[in-house]
């Protein structure tokens, strides 16, 4: 074994719904964590996998008129494209329904059951007489037993947030069947929680979570534990439990155990020993990586289902806030409700890699996505500063020297600062604080440039006999550009192969012991990285509206943890939320211009586009509105609408915008200009 052998997971998505932006933040923080060992040599391998089983996914096969198996397998090809074109390379990607997974769970629920920790009784459950299946909390519908608030779901009430057992609720159906459900009794098995009390205050306390995760648990322990139902009864898609015909592993019993489950599968693949990862006095790492909203099943039951079943506990569970998207919840109304997918079709992932990073830090506070400052930070920081440096030295390189670099390090002791930088860097890696990292590497950047402004290498080349010097400063950048793009490889993988393809050399490990290229031969340079349209962020939240418009709503929730989105009740509404208040005063900003319409004309290679040139009285305008699935431009000349006239210019793909015409309506075919009465003139302001 080497120095640190280490296993790292990230929490396994749900296969009965597509990797959205809120799941990367997860799977973008494990991987440049994991990028980051690897690079610094230690065995570091990172497993994942489909958290295949549930009532969700069996419904949702049902609906779809397919087997379980073959909703699993076609999410799985989904997930495993949409984590590889994100650069989330782990080592192996499983799922909870294998072969691997039926055995360790088997295993575990024996141990566990053979020292006494399983007991069993009869529970009395909501039960659907048409659908012939109990009904999960989350799968009943009536009206508040508080507040009386129509459709609420079995647990607890959007409208004034009341928790009660879903027995209580008022003229409930089944949201499955329509059917008023019946109660009914069944036996159900339960883990013993209590057995392992006084094992988890210690554990919990011993610097294995972060912080304000071990208080919350402090909370948690002082509340008492209860026993965990960890059986369901068919119709059921799980393992069935081995001694229990008929009954089967609630989906969060086996989805941990689909860790071990998914390491298994990688030992057998390349000959790691799983026992020397797993056995008790294994001293091998083991980290977790999950959202805030799963911290008590990796905090509590999971260690001590391993404490039982004689396996190691995790050295630490690092926990991450949510995603929110420009300071709001994700939100499908909004167009906000971002798959992996849509964004993929408009921008590069490492822009996102990038911006993520940024934002991380070691705690569980939630992360903002908002697209200006993300379309700012990627521009000024990847393009303007780091990007930027390359370009503007190699091409001195190339042509004037033959893509050979100079002979002489002309700043050693600048680029030794860079070298120096290493050992801070490395420790915000390790301590999961991205963003600080970031800014460390962006301060280096900063430098670099201030480094090529200061020798000004374009007014050097135009001198007669500099050339020696020439050479140097833009060698020296580059070997400083290097190292840059050394340290930000674990969070732009892509971006520092290219980089590394240009500067002709190998993949970097941590670059504490690098020598500057000295008469090194590099390649011609290609662009590494272009900036940000912002026009490509307005597509992409078109697209996620058109989405939810298209996609018929469906009638029960879906993934099995709970609503983290808006529920699909809200989403389902085609008129969208009243944005937050804003001041009279901000209102007022905004110049409401008549104008007319004098031509319209579709814009070759956009869809959705027209251009309008619009008269607004004391001068006319060019715009680009997206408004062509609704109207053919001859209908639109001579018409009166209304604009924004102060909007500031704004450079699309098509050439320049000079205001918005106000329309209205969901899209497509529907979408209404705004006519003013007869009567208007262009150039009149509108309040
Ligand atoms: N299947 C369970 C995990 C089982 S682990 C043994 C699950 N799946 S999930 O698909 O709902 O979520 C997967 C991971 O993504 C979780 O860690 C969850 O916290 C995270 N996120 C899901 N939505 C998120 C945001 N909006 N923001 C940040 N992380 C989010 O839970
Ligand atoms: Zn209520």
């Amino acid at each position: 074994m080497s120095d640190r052998n280490i296993l790292v997971t990230s929490a396994l998505p749900y296969a009965n719904g597509p990797i959205h932006l809120g799941h990367l933040v997860e799977y973008i923080q494990t991987d440049i964590w994991v990028r980051f060992q690897k690079m610094r040599g230690h065995q570091c391998c990172y497993v994942c996998a489909d958290d295949a089983h549930g009532t969700p996914i069996m419904l949702r096969a049902d609906r779809e008129g397919i087997s379980p198996e073959q909703l699993i397998a076609d999410v799985e090809k989904q997930h495993r494209a949409d984590f590889a074109e994100f650069g989330v390379a782990f080592d192996h990607y499983h799922s909870t329904h294998s072969a691997e997974n039926r055995m360790l769970s088997s295993l575990i629920y024996q141990r566990l059951r053979d020292s006494g920790h399983i007991n069993s009784r009869s529970i009395t459950q909501a039960y659907d007489p048409v659908k012939n299946m109990f009904l999960p909390d989350r799968f009943i519908k009536g009206e508040c037993p508080k507040c009386g608030a129509a459709d609420q779901y079995g647990d607890n009430c959007e409208a004034c947030g009341a928790t009660y057992s879903p027995m209580d609720l008022k003229n409930a159906v089944s949201a499955i069947s329509g059917e008023k459900p019946i109660e009914k009794d069944s036996v159900h098995y339960f883990f013993n929680l209590r057995h392992f009390a006084d094992m988890l205050a210690g554990w919990t306390k011993a610097g294995h979570l972060q912080p304000e995760v071990s208080n919350k648990m402090a909370e948690w322990l002082e509340n008492g534990l209860q026993e965990w139902d960890i059986s369901r009864d068919a119709p059921y898609f799980g393992f069935e439990i081995p001694d229990a015909p008929g009954k089967y592993f609630y989906v969060w019993l086996d989805a941990p155990i689909g860790y071990m489950a998914s390491f298994k599968a990688l030992c057998d693949k390349n000959g790691l020993n799983f026992d020397d990862f797993w056995r008790e006095d294994s001293t091998a790492e083991l980290y977790h990586f999950i959202g805030k909203d799963i911290i008590y099943f990796h905090a509590l039951f999971w260690p001590a289902m391993l404490h039982g079943a004689g396996f190691r506990k995790p050295s630490a569970i690092f926990a991450h806030g949510f995603l929110t998207v420009n300071g709001e919840k994700m939100s499908k109304s909004r167009g906000t409700f971002i798959k992996a997918r849509t964004y993929l079709e408009h921008l590069h992932p490492e822009y996102l890699r990038y911006y993520f990073a940024a934002k991380l830090g070691a705690g569980v506070d939630d992360i903002d996505l908002n697209f200006e400052d993300f379309t700012q930070r990627v521009n000024a920081d990847l393009v303007g500063k780091v990007v930027n440096i390359a370009s503007r030295c190699s091409g001195f390189i190339n042509k004037r020297f033959d893509g050979i670099l100079s002979a002489d390090c002309a700043e050693p002791e600048l680029f030794r600062q860079f070298i120096d930088a290493s050992g801070p860097i490395a420790e915000l890696y390790e301590n999961r604080e991205f963003g600080k990292a970031m800014r460390e590497i962006m301060a280096l950047a900063d430098k670099a440039n201030q480094y090529i402004d200061e020798k000004k290498p374009w007014l050097i080349a135009k001198e007669e006999g500099r050339d020696a010097e020439l050479n140097a400063v833009c060698s020296m950048g580059l070997n400083l550009f290097r190292l840059l793009a050394a340290y930000l490889r674990p969070v732009l993988p892509g971006l520092a192969a290219n980089a590394a393809d240009f500067l002709n050399i190998g993949e970097e490990s941590w670059p504490a012991q690098a020598q500057p290229l000295l008469n090194h031969k590099i390649n011609p340079f290609t662009p590494l990285m272009t900036r940000i349209e912002p026009d490509k962020i307005a597509a992409i939240i078109e697209a996620s509206r058109e989405n939810l418009e298209k996609t018929p709503t469906s009638p029960v929730p879906t993934g099995a943890g709970g609503a983290k989105t808006e529920s699909a009740a809200t989403a389902a509404v085609p008129v969208e939320a009243i944005a937050e208040a804003i001041e009279i005063d901000d209102f007022a900003r905004i110049d409401l211009r008549i104008a007319r319409i004098i031509k319209a004309q579709p814009v070759e290679g956009a869809e959705k586009l027209l251009q309008l040139t619009v008269d607004l009285g004391m001068e006319t305008r060019n715009i680009f509105a997206g408004i062509k699935s609704a109207y053919a431009p001859e209908d639109l000349e001579g018409r009166l609408t209304v604009v924004v006239a102060n909007l500031k210019p704004r450079k699309m793909r098509f050439g320049v915008s000079e205001g918005m015409v106000l329309a209205a309506g969901p899209g497509g075919k529907d979408i209404w200009v705004l006519s003013p009465d007869e009567g208007a003139q262009p150039g009149m302001r509108v309040k």
